[in-house]
């Protein structure tokens, strides 16, 4: 069973500015919520209901936003240099201990308004494969620099098992325009292997590196999700998702 789920929230949201000059990125608000409830409440919809916020700066902001009142145990621990995702997931071994868990990022906003969240379809797909799982998407081939990009084994038509992963490959290197979108489910071997992972793409510990190995060891899968996917790292994924949830949750009264 998985319980806990990790959101690394230290980026420094340089495409925000000024806006997240005293805030995470993660408390931008889509409409009416920040970006890091969205993805706290998927998480609490897949059943997890023990989270952990991996925090930089702005500290306070999250933590005031997740005060007691809150219907959910939380705990937020700091990473004190930014050495990337990877870096950023090793920091919350502490809470999560030898437990399989997920990862989300919540500026990748993900939104299934018919049916199970993207996490979810994770959580029920972990409990019939058992093994690390990356969300995947497939994005134009010339946008495959601002991805890990997989490539694997067909399994089904929407599951590959993974035989490739790269960091932010150039278009002509990259293999396949598989990429990997902000939910990961991983099982607990993965912070050894982060541990024995060198600095790679921009100099810091990238998570897909980490994956590869464990891909190349056991296996990892990736899917295919069912839901839309908004990029609320850059401003124009920021405004879509802003125009979507205001037409179908807040003008349709579901947003809470
Ligand atoms: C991170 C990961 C990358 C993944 C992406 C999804 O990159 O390193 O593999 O595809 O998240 O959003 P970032 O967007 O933090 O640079």
């Amino acid at each position: 069973m998985i319980k806990k789920c990790l959101f690394p929230a230290a980026g420094y949201g340089t495409r925000f500015l000024p806006a997240t000059k005293a805030m995470p990125k993660e408390m931008l608000p889509v409409v009416n919520k920040p970006l890091i409830q969205y993805a706290v409440e998927e998480a609490l919809e897949a059943g997890l209901s023990e989270i952990g916020i991996v925090t930089g700066r702005g500290k306070r902001s999250l933590e005031d936003h997740f005060d007691i009142s809150y219907e959910l145990e939380h705990q937020i621990t700091r990473q004190v240099e930014m050495k990337g995702l990877g870096h950023a997931i090793l920091t919350g071994r502490p809470l999560i201990g030898d437990e399989p868990f997920a990862v989300v990022l919540a500026d990748d906003l993900c939104l299934n308004l018919e049916g199970d969240s993207v996490l979810k379809q994770m959580v029920k797909l972990y409990n019939q494969f058992r093994c690390s799982i990356v969300a995947i998407q497939e994005v134009p081939p010339e946008e495959t620099n601002k991805y890990g990009v997989i490539a694997g084994e067909m399994i089904r038509d929407d599951i590959f098992r993974v035989n490739t992963m790269v960091e932010k490959p150039k278009p002509e290197e990259a293999p396949s325009n598989l990429a990997i979108i902000g939910r990961y489910i991983l099982t607990p071997d993965i912070f050894d292997l982060i541990e024995q992972t060198e600095p790679g793409k921009g100099g810091e510990i990238q998570i897909t590196d980490a994956l590869m190995k464990q891909a190349q060891d056991g296996c990892v899968l990736a899917y295919k999700f069912k839901g839309k996917r908004f990029d609320c790292g850059s401003a124009e994924g920021y405004i879509e998702a802003t125009n979507f949830c205001y037409e179908n949750l807040y003008k349709t009264g579901k947003a809470h």
